[in-house]
């Protein structure tokens, strides 16, 4: 099986790996990828969100899947062409997209489907959003309704900050989503969809904000790890039932099927489950801590989704280890990264017991040195046989690197390592699983 990987992160980096170890898949290409899935692939400079470049190069390679990896190209409809070319694709339409692209959209789809969520208000000027504000009170969330990767969200419990961004949002020409605030640990549990059948990854947890302790503002994500031993039993079940399974229910019956992977945002509050968001596609960078433990191969399992084939998969396998993954970035990261540092240290980093490194924002100079191209530049991810030590194996990697101006976390799964993570109105999580 020949695949063709869309996107430049580290998401899709992940993704190639994870290919090249599947012995069903013959050849790996990615476009436009990065230095790093560069010297692991053949890459081509395509634009990820043209539909009919994606095809033509699709085409022209004779792949037997496509694999499109970031948000913007789903939401340009290149999942539709290159199915329309009779390509097998991994990825929503551009419609079945929507419960990314538009979170009013997702609320809808929701409500119909009987998903648990937070209230939310539709705003589309300044006096709608006061009263919104107003109606849940503090602390506040208002969410712009587009995509913005991640950092169109303020929570804050500065109505004046509330109403700045909702403000901002409105003269950009958008709407706003404000929403009641939900306490509780977040979970990303990536649930896998041939637009019928269900098949849930091992859940992971993100880190948004781009300093320790959660403090700054949020990122595309600063690390994660899976899986989850403070999670409730029976957590991916749950969601399954009571959120994947549904919304994809309710996706196919409007005659827009789901077939891609369901990224299923979650906080576990004092009132049972709630989804924040949905994505419709694989997270970054849990992908990177999730893959890092996957047994079954991901081709096949990809290729099972992209032709409604999930009924046929068994049971999948994974690592017995933990997988941390923490992210280094650029000087300035989340508001205006700096680019072009060389970064230093890679091959050693690479060569440490149970790591690898996984670029994103990474290019190649006019020497052939690899240099910073984007906000988050990179990440180590480590596998260990519990936490503190994939913990320590994943820094001593980062520790290696070096960037100018690069900045890190330094509490990326700390807390659970620490077993100081509490689900509100859950005594004890005790016990492991590689399902939690
Ligand atoms: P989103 O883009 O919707 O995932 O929001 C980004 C981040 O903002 C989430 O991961 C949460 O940390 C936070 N957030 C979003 N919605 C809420 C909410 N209703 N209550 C509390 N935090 C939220
Ligand atoms: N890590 C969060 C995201 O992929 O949206």
């Amino acid at each position: 099986m020949k695949v063709l990987v869309i996107g430049p992160g580290g998401r899709e980096h992940a993704i190639v790996r994870s290919l090249l170890a599947d012995p069903s898949v013959t050849e790996v290409h990615a476009a436009p990828g990065n230095a790093g899935i560069a010297q692991a692939v053949p890459t081509y400079p395509v634009d990820a969100s043209d539909p009919a470049a994606v095809t033509a190069l699709a085409t022209s390679l004779g792949a037997d899947l496509v694999v499109v990896g970031p948000e913007a190209p789903l939401a340009a409809g290149v999942a539709d062409a290159v199915r329309a070319a009779g390509i097998p694709v991994f990825g929503p339409s551009r419609e079945a997209a929507q419960l990314e692209a538009s979170k009013a959209f997702a609320k809808q789809v929701m409500a119909e489907a009987g998903v648990p969520t937070a209230m939310a208000r539709v705003a589309a000027n300044a006096e709608e959003a006061a009263d919104a504000l107003d109606a849940f009170g503090a602390p506040y969330v208002v969410k712009d309704d587009g995509l913005a990767a991640g950092k169109g969200v303020v929570v804050t419990s500065d109505r004046d900050a509330a109403l700045a961004h909702a403000q901002a949002c409105f003269d950009a020409g958008g709407s706003v989503v404000i929403e009641e605030f939900l306490d509780g640990p977040e979970v990303s549990l990536f649930v896998l969809s041939d637009g019928h059948t269900v098949v849930p990854l091992a859940p992971a947890q993100d880190f948004k904000r781009i300093f320790d302790d959660d403090e700054g503002p949020n990122t595309g994500g600063m690390g994660a790890y899976s899986p989850l031993e403070w999670a409730p039993e029976g957590l991916v079940a749950e969601v399954v039932d009571r959120v994947a399974r549904p919304t994809i229910e309710a996706m196919a019956q409007r005659g827009t099927p789901f077939v891609g992977v369901l990224y299923c945002g979650l906080a576990l509050t004092s009132r049972g489950t709630r989804v924040i968001e949905f994505n419709a596609r694989f997270g970054d960078p849990e992908t990177q801590a999730v893959l890092a433990r996957l047994r079954t191969p991901l081709g096949g399992l990809l290729h099972a989704a992209a032709t409604g084939r999930l009924e046929t998969v068994e049971g999948l396998r994974w690592a017995p280890e933990a997988a941390v993954a923490v992210v280094l970035a650029s000087q300035n990261y989340p508001d205006k990264p700096r680019t072009g540092g060389r970064i230093r240290g890679l091959k050693k980093a690479g060569a440490l017991d149970g790591v690898h490194v996984l670029h994103a924002g990474t290019a190649l100079d006019e020497e052939g040195k690899t240099v910073s191209s984007g906000g988050r530049v990179l990440a180590v991810v480590a596998l260990g046989e519990d936490l503190t030590h994939a913990r320590e194996r994943a820094y001593e990697g980062v520790e290696l690197i070096t960037l100018e101006g690069g900045q890190y976390r330094h509490d990326i799964a700390a807390k659970a390592a620490r077993g100081e993570i509490n689900v509100p109105g859950v005594t004890n999580s005790a016990g492991t699983g590689a399902e939690r």
